[in-house]
């Protein structure tokens, strides 16, 4: 029995091994070999760059972050869509919010196919029930701390700072973030849960199939739109020293049913709170898929002319900007936009706004007054996260340091969130920035190779510095959802 059994082996043991070495041969292929060094080679260079500056241990930085979090619910989108019966519609369609499941069905596939990240509001408690009822039992089903702001402050703790986190949180949420984490906020009793319905590049749902992956979020929150920590996160601010001030969530406000004046008048607060901060405090604003233009406009006139850094995606620079430009708000746009094409529009972004709060000085002065706009800050930080690449403009001669290290940290942790990894397995990324890129989309701009052993590329420009970084891409996808939270934090940590 045993010899036979060992015979077998052996015959089918080299076949194997022949398959083996024809199918190394095969992967080993001149160009899969030099594509492999080249990843490698990017790499070690983007690794040596994060470590070239660390996060100063002696002094803790304190970073003070805002509004709310919930807990995520994470599960396959299609899988969820498949099992509550909820066929594939033949009309992809946006709507601002969701009230039932044809809506849902429409959203879905609007944003599914192009593979764009986005966050409805469901409107209808009877179908968020439902659907999280479904998610319960689905397999595979994850929970984690969720929300703009926990994570943030979760991954500012893990880089060794010490935390004060605005949110309204159950004890047991409490208990599962950081010690390095300090709440300020009410305690509630039912956290606020949100449905993450996460798919693969390649993912099929009826006639649709994603180009890339990515999440639709749903959410139905009782406690975050009221950003109901503020008062008690201001007041623990006094005595908090804080040397970064970090606001996200907001976008739980987008499209809730609030009493008129009611929305406007929380954010006046949080402008009045921005405002009166120290001065020296950076502020960071974390944009988010905002679609209510009464929102966007609200925040353009209350919060970002406060904040002296903006973070966001692909698909949120070409939304404010086009609001900033007058015409309507963007609610798709290309998931895998140029180099080029990101960086015209962070320059148009980071003059209009710029613009804006020399207009907002210019007014203050003429009327011989000392309002909002002499409270209002320059814009002196942005930094776009994509797939791809991550690129930063930052002021020169500003507070914000290292732009170099921080744009190769943004890039290294957008595979380590995505894979849910520490270390970075090259058989797992991909490189899909190309060989080079222009600089910008005007006819004869300066074209720049990607070297593989300085991969973060940096030149000046008017009164900033721009940086560019490749993303080493994961391929075997764990999450995205929180993925910009990540990288948005993670850079900043080496600037402050
Ligand atoms: C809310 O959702 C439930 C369950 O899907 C549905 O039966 C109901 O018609 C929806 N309500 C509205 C107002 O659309
Ligand atoms: C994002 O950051 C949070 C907070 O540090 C961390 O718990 C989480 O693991 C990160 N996400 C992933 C998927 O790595
Ligand atoms: C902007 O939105 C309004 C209201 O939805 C619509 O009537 C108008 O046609 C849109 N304009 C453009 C330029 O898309
Ligand atoms: C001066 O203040 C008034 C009232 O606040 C405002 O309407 C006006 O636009 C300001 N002047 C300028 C030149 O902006």
């Amino acid at each position: 029995m045993e010899g036979r059994r060992g015979v077998s082996f052996m015959k089918y043991g080299s076949v194997l091994s022949l398959f083996v070495v024809l199918l190394a041969y095969w992967f080993r292929s001149p160009q899969k070999a030099v594509l492999d060094n080249r990843l490698d080679a990017v790499l070690s260079s983007l690794l040596r760059a994060e470590r070239k500056v660390g996060v100063n241990n002696a002094a803790k930085p304190k970073v003070a972050v805002g509004f709310g979090g919930c807990v995520d619910l994470i599960v396959d989108g299609v899988s969820l869509l498949n099992k509550i019966g909820l066929s594939s519609t033949d009309q992809p369609l946006h709507h601002d919010y969701i009230e039932n499941a044809q809506q849902l069905a429409q959203s879905f596939a609007y944003f599914f196919a192009p593979g764009a990240a986005a966050e409805r509001f469901v409107m209808n408690d009877t179908l968020f029930s439902e659907l999280v009822e479904a998610s319960r039992e689905l397999p595979g089903n994850r929970w984690t701390v969720g929300g703009n702001a926990p994570v943030m402050a979760g991954r500012m703790a893990t880089e060794g700072c010490d935390v004060l986190l605005g949110g309204s949180f159950s004890p047991d949420f409490t208990d599962v973030l950081s010690q390095h984490i300090t709440v300020a906020g009410n305690t509630v009793e039912e956290p606020d849960i949100h449905l993450i319905l996460e798919y693969p590049s390649g993912a099929s749902w009826g006639p649709y199939t994603s180009r890339r992956a990515n999440r639709y979020i749903v959410h139905s929150d009782d406690h975050n739109p009221y950003l109901d920590s503020m008062e008690h996160f201001a007041e623990k601010l006094k005595d908090f020293n804080a040397d970064l001030l970090v606001v996200g969530g907001l976008q739980m406000m987008d499209s809730f049913p609030f009493q008129p004046g009611e929305r406007k008048a929380l954010l006046s607060r949080l402008a009045t709170l921005l405002s009166t901060s120290s001065p020296q405090i950076g502020v960071h604003f974390e944009m988010a898929s905002f679609v209510e233009e009464d929102l966007m406009e609200d925040l353009l006139q209350l919060v970002i002319p406060h904040a002296d850094s903006l973070g966001m995606n692909e698909q949120e620079l070409p939304n404010l900007l086009s609001l900033l430009k007058g015409s309507n708000i963007t609610v798709l746009s290309d998931p895998n936009p140029r180099v080029a094409t990101v960086l015209d529009q962070m320059r148009e972004l980071y003059r209009l706004i710029n613009q804006r709060y020399k207009d907002m000085g210019d007014a203050d002065e003429e009327n011989g007054t000392n309002s909002a706009g002499a409270r209002a800050k320059p814009l002196t930080r942005l930094h776009v996260h994509t797939l791809a690449f991550q690129a930063m403009i930052v002021k020169r001669g500003s507070q914000w340091k290292n732009t170099m290290s921080a744009t190769a940290k943004a890039s290294l942790t957008a595979y380590r969130h995505v894979c849910g990894s520490v270390d970075i397995d090259p058989s797992k990324a991909r490189l899909i920035m190309d060989d080079s890129f222009s600089i910008s989309r005007q006819e004869g701009s300066q074209r720049i190779p990607l070297q593989e052993t300085r991969p973060v590329s940096c030149w000046d420009e008017e009164d900033y510095q721009i940086c560019v970084a490749p993303v080493l891409v994961c391929t075997e996808v764990y999450q995205t959802a929180g993925g910009g939270d990540n990288i948005s934090a993670a850079g900043l940590v080496l600037q402050i």
